[in-house]
């Protein structure tokens, strides 16, 4: 079997999916205006915008098959929102995927964590764009830091390993640093710090809002001495430990690109396929397709990747995942 692969020795191991394109926040850099037209969780399982659970797990069956993924990482939109998450977690874990990890922000984690722990997930990335709730609700247009706490110690006590990934945006939530790492090292966790994303609505108009590493870093050094851990093939964050133990990262999309290693495949709530983050032209999985022809789609997934840097979207993370 021929591995799918492109000149610069990529392939597709890690698979993202999202799970559908709803959120129960309305974060600035998703959702342009007030943030009002996201619609709510109670209204979210009724509709049906998303595979149901048989035909994902279809579809995974048939990617692992093709390409013995290493990691699978649910995302959305907000996956926790997902009718059938537990089952599917459990799916997955029954295809011998080594590791299921899931991006949320963490509104409904309290309920939930315990049992994704109990079907097989090990590990969740959680959003936190503040911890002030004023701030908190200047990003997402919800008071939502309380319940979210509450969801990220309800995982810890369930034995879930927890980080938390905060997007810093100039002028918004840039006095935020310092109180997320302070948060994250009462909890003990491990904290990331996200240069924005030209995607979506600020597509055109986010070097207004970017706040880079450098800048991120040094208003770190002005608290705390670190010092480096490097950065994993593959990996989008470089990490630094405090002398008081915190590991924190940043992942710099903008100013310190990682396409070169980059192992990613996303497939969205609809089952089409993307090979990037950069690329606005799904590619449609069809169930009743040959592997000839999936093995085709892949390949020219594969091509969509960028050499060298992200070059913009115009979705958002609302519809392809994070
Ligand atoms: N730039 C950077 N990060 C983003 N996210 C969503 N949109 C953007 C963007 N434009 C983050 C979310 C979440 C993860 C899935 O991606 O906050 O942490």
């Amino acid at each position: 079997m021929t591995e799918i692969g492109d000149e610069y020795g990529r392939t597709f191991r890690t698979l993202r999916v999202s799970l559908l394109s709803r959120c129960n926040l309305g974060c600035v850099y998703c959702v342009d205006g007030d943030g009002s037209a996201v619609p709510q969780v109670q209204s979210a399982a009724a509709s049906q915008d998303h595979l149901d659970l048989p035909a994902l797990l279809q579809i995974m069956q048939r990617l692992q098959g093709l390409l013995q993924l290493t990691t699978v990482r649910l995302t959305g939109g907000e996956p926790l929102i997902y009718p059938d998450l537990i089952g599917l977690i459990a799916g997955i874990r029954s295809m011998g995927i080594g590791e299921i990890k899931l991006t949320t922000n963490g509104v409904l984690l309290k309920r939930l964590a315990a049992p994704m722990q109990q079907a097989g997930m090990r590990s969740i990335n959680v959003s936190l764009d503040a911890i002030d709730e004023e701030l908190f609700f200047r990003m997402s247009r919800r008071r939502s830091v309380k319940r979210i706490v509450e969801g990220i110690d309800a995982a810890l006590e369930a034995g879930l390993d927890v980080k938390i990934n905060a997007v810093i945006m100039r002028g918004m939530n840039d006095s935020q640093i310092i109180p997320l790492m302070e948060f994250a090292a009462s909890r003990g966790i491990a904290i990331r710090f996200l240069e924005l994303m030209a995607m979506g609505h600020l597509h055109e108009r986010y070097h207004e809002y970017l706040f880079p590493r450098d800048e991120i870093l040094s208003v770190i050094a002005d608290r705390y001495r670190f010092s480096p851990l490097g950065r994993k093939s593959g990996a989008t964050a470089h990490y630094w430990k405090t002398d008081e133990g915190l590991t924190f990262g940043v992942i710099a999309n903008e100013t310190e690109p990682f396409c070169r290693d980059c192992d990613r495949l996303r497939l969205d709530s609809q089952g089409n396929i993307f090979g990037c983050l950069s690329s606005n032209h799904p590619i449609r999985l069809d169930p009743a397709d040959s592997e000839e022809a999936w093995r085709k789609n892949l390949r020219q997934a594969l091509l969509q990747k960028q050499a060298l840097r992200f070059v913009g979207s115009d979705l958002s993370m609302l519809h392809i995942g994070g």
